[in-house]
């Protein structure tokens, strides 16, 4: 409790006036006590010496006791205070005193032995028996050199010690009404100190356990209350600082959690302190433990010391790129450091780009580029080499020349071919195709693709079948291109399909989509080569499908008609038996029922 400043104040305060009433009065007392003992010893001699100037004559006269006994008793002498007249031989001659065994006493007391030598002498002792204290007075009567008698006083200081107790009890009480004024101010006083100090220390409290939006009431504008004003702004400045702290930290995790790179945060110490979702994913990280131990490694394995130095001192940019095989992808690394605003270290970044698929894209366009350089120069140095045949003399003769020329002819329709669909390839890939949608009954159009391919049909002698159930609804798509869909797949599975083979169309309705079916029993795709077939000029047997004017974009343009009508396409393959491609179209609801199921054949 006296640890509490209040308390401090009320004993300091209450300390400082008991010290100073304690001083004062001991310092009155004394004084009081001593102006009165004078007053008494003076007023005690002054009778003495009167007394003496009397009696001088009679007891020099040994005859004159009774002389001397009126004297004493008709001698005006102070109350309470008695008189002894003593011949040289210190017994008492006459005594104001009643007491008769006093006369012819001889007093020894040592007062008076010494005024019996001639010198006055006094003391001041206290009476056993009534505990008061009292004034001893010896005094010589001369006459001439010798001592004659000695006037005797004893005087009691009972009325003075009677006055100074009740000056002692007048300081007493005046201290203790002093001290408790004082105890009382002093405790208002340290409450109006104390009281703010005790808010401020308690919103303080409260402020440290997080809530700022505590304010303290200004009533004064004292030290107290400037201390409170900038306590008000404290808790202001405080609380909008750390909102913005607060909003930056989830921006910053924002950014973190929803960035496609990872981000991994080391200590000076290279532990991890934070890994951000993106990096889990590259990483294939999911157990805590195990993202300890791995980001660690893959610290120490992709900047080494010596490589951070680099880092720190020169500010050189550090990046590597490393391969995760399960994933089959390939991150590039950067390196880079976080400091204080002193610009000491704190930590590393690694942050981690999935180039994986720009890899590829470049890889792809390279591929492309060398593909389509291929497909064009292949017919090129034909013509070329035919055209020069026909000017070295090939054209004198009219049936090689008629030959030549068809040659020419046909890798002109191949260049053009292979031109057309690179053409609409792009146009697909960039979205410039103008889409003639229109209502399409698939029977109809079905009916005028295999018109086209008839006639290769019957050439490769391949029986057909198509199956469309009744009441199928027709098609909302782009007439033409569904119908290039059509041809490219039924155009394959004529090609790959040796003499003899079988092709099948199917449709049905599936979920409110249109699921066509086109199935060969050719010579089929190997599984390996199966996840292939939709890239750009990818062919399975090169030489094969070129000998057929293949170019391996039938399929990838195909499918991505289908897909820009937002269907899908499949293919299914087992080698030597046959294969299985099928797409679905979305069906157009509200429809006129068409359909039937029509059979053909070798002819
Ligand atoms: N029905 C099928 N049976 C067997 N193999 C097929 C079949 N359809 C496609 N393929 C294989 O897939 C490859 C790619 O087919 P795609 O239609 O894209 O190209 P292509 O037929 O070679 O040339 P293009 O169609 O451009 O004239 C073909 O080269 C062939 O090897
Ligand atoms: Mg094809």
């Amino acid at each position: 409790m006296f640890k509490s400043m209040q308390w401090k104040i009320v004993l300091i305060f209450t300390l400082l006036i008991l010290f100073s009433v304690q001083f004062f009065g001991v310092y009155l007392l004394q004084e009081i006590e001593e102006y009165y003992l004078k007053d008494f010893s003076t007023a005690l001699e002054s009778q003495g010496e009167l007394l003496a100037s009397f009696l001088k004559r009679h007891l020099v006269d040994k005859q004159a006791e009774m002389y001397i006994h009126d004297l004493v008793k008709g001698f005006g002498h102070q109350a309470g205070t008695e008189i002894m007249v003593l011949d040289s031989f210190g017994r008492v001659i006459s005594s104001t005193s009643e007491d008769p065994e006093l006369l012819g006493q001889r007093i020894v007391q040592q007062e008076v032995t010494r005024a019996l030598t001639g010198t006055k002498s006094e003391d001041l002792r206290i009476i056993p028996d009534t505990n008061q204290r009292t004034k001893y007075l010896a005094l010589p009567v001369k006459a001439g050199q010798d001592v004659v008698g000695v006037v005797y006083q004893v005087g009691s200081l009972e009325s003075i010690d009677n006055t100074l107790q009740q000056i002692r009890v007048i300081l007493m009480t005046g201290a203790l009404l002093v001290l408790s004024v004082t105890a009382f101010l002093g405790f208002a006083l340290a409450q109006t100190i104390t009281r703010p100090i005790r808010e401020i220390t308690f919103k303080a409290e409260i402020l440290a356990s997080g809530d700022f939006s505590q304010q303290i009431k200004i009533n004064e504008e004292d030290e107290i209350g400037q201390l409170g004003k900038m306590f008000n702004h404290l808790a202001f400045q405080l609380d909008d600082t750390l909102q913005e702290i607060y909003a930056e930290k989830s921006k910053v995790e924002s950014i973190l959690n929803y960035m496609t790179d990872g981000i991994l945060a080391y200590n000076r110490q290279g532990r991890l302190i934070h890994i951000n979702p993106a990096a889990k994913m590259m990483l294939g990280l999911n157990d805590k433990k195990s993202e300890e131990e791995w980001t660690r490694k893959l610290l120490e394995e992709l900047f080494p010391e010596e490589d951070m130095w680099l880092v720190l001192e020169e500010e050189k940019q550090l990046a590597k790129e490393f391969t995760r095989k399960e994933k089959e992808m390939i991150l590039k690394a950067f390196f880079a450091p976080f400091k204080t605003k002193e610009g000491s270290l704190t930590g590393v970044l690694i942050v981690l780009h999935d180039i994986t698929g720009d890899r590829k894209l470049s890889h792809l366009q390279q591929e492309f580029v060398a593909n389509v350089s291929h497909e064009l120069r292949t017919p090129l140095t034909t013509i070329k080499s035919y055209v020069e045949a026909l000017i070295n003399g090939a054209m004198h003769d009219k049936e090689i020349e008629e030959k030549f020329l068809r040659v020419v002819e046909d890798e002109t329709d191949r260049m053009t071919r292979l031109v057309q669909d690179l053409l609409i390839l792009s146009q697909l890939d960039y979205r410039q195709v103008r889409w003639n949608k229109q209502l399409v009954d698939l029977n109809t159009l079905v009916k005028e693709v295999f018109e086209q391919i008839m006639v290769d049909l019957q050439e490769g002698q391949i029986l057909w079948k198509i199956k469309i159930p009744e009441g199928m609804p027709p098609l909302y798509v782009d007439k033409d291109r569904i119908k290039q869909v059509f041809l490219n797949l039924l155009s394959n599975a004529r090609q790959y399909t040796p003499q003899g083979g079988k092709i099948i169309l199917e449709a049905e309705e599936e979920f409110q989509e249109i699921k066509i079916l086109i199935e060969d029993t050719g010579c089929g795709i190997p599984p390996e080569d199966l996840p292939r077939v939709f890239e750009r000029f990818y062919r399975v047997d090169k030489t094969r499908s070129r000998e057929y004017g293949g170019t391996g974009l039938g399929l990838s343009i195909a499918r991505q008609i289908v897909q820009a009508h937002g269907g899908e396409m499949f293919i299914e393959s087992a080698p030597g038996e046959g294969t299985r491609v099928s797409f679905t179209l979305p069906g157009f609801k509200d429809s006129e029922k068409t359909g039937g199921e029509q059979c053909g054949g070798k002819t």
